[in-house]
């Protein structure tokens, strides 16, 4: 781990309704902090979906918890006709700190392509929302071109063309990893963290790059998230289903412990 501080982001995806989503926050603020608060010195964060935002919300504020709180997308308009988007300005006044852009499922079953990315990403921008950048390869993708090749292509694409570029976080899901219990190995993710970052810093410099979180996202468990968090590289995890599980996310949080092991 480098000197940023780490970052653990649940991304619930289309599950639980906004009252499982009190349960499980009620469970989280007790696990989380129940071993003492050794997950201190990460950032914890949640991203459910938008009907639960307002109800997370409340209740991170009753109960002075420290989470943060994420979007799973927002519309690359602030206002007017466009039944069914969610303007990032919406969010904002949630106290929604992130937002994931790009989501290979948005990318796959709504044809988001790096130019909706990048819109979206000035969206986010414009509306001092954290953009959550997520790219990855697929498995035809990965034996064509190598690791690399996408992820770094989609992350440059997502980052042209800004006036000023706000405070962003890259996150590495190899689609071949999501849902599948595919694991990458820590030094599969390490290496294509990497190779984001000096693209980073070969386009924007050294000290952007010093300071971007890169992490890394695809079954992403408590019994493996140390082996990733070990490399200076990578800065966090983006995790999907073990998100939904009080205790598992809790193990994951507190991955400072089993890298002490
Ligand atoms: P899983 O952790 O379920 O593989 O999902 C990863 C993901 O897509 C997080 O955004």
């Amino acid at each position: 781990m480098a000197n940023r501080v780490p970052f653990i982001a649940g991304n619930w995806k289309m599950n639980l309704d906004h009252q499982q989503a009190i349960a499980l926050v009620q469970k989280l603020a007790w696990t989380l902090n129940e071993a003492g608060h050794d997950y201190q010195g990460a950032e914890v964060a949640v991203f459910p979906p938008f009907t639960d935002l307002r109800t997370v919300q409340t209740l991170i504020d009753a109960e002075k918890f420290e989470l943060a709180l994420g979007a799973q997308d927002l519309s690359k308009h602030d206002s007017g006709a466009y039944t069914g988007e969610i303007s990032g300005a919406f969010l904002a006044k949630l106290d929604v700190k992130y937002v994931l852009i790009g989501h290979s499922e948005r990318r796959s079953y709504h044809n988001e392509d790096d130019a909706v990315v990048q819109a979206k990403t000035a969206a986010a921008f414009r509306h001092g929302l954290v953009p959550v950048i997520c790219v990855g390869e697929t498995l035809e993708e990965l034996e064509a071109e190598g690791a690399s090749a996408v992820p770094v292509r989609q992350t440059l694409a997502a980052l042209a063309g800004h006036d000023n570029l706000g405070e962003f976080v890259i996150a590495y899901e190899p689609v071949w990893a999501i849902g599948t219990g595919k694991v990458a190995t820590p030094e599969e993710a390490a290496n294509v963290c990497g190779k984001i970052r000096e693209a980073i810093a070969q386009q924007y410099g050294d000290e952007l790059a010093g300071k971007t979180r890169i992490l890394y996202g695809g079954s992403v468990k408590a019994n493996n998230v140390a082996g990733f968090l070990k490399s200076v590289e990578v800065d966090g995890v983006l995790v999907g289903g073990a998100s939904l599980d009080a205790d598992e996310f809790s193990g994951i949080a507190r991955f400072q412990k089993h890298i002490a092991l």
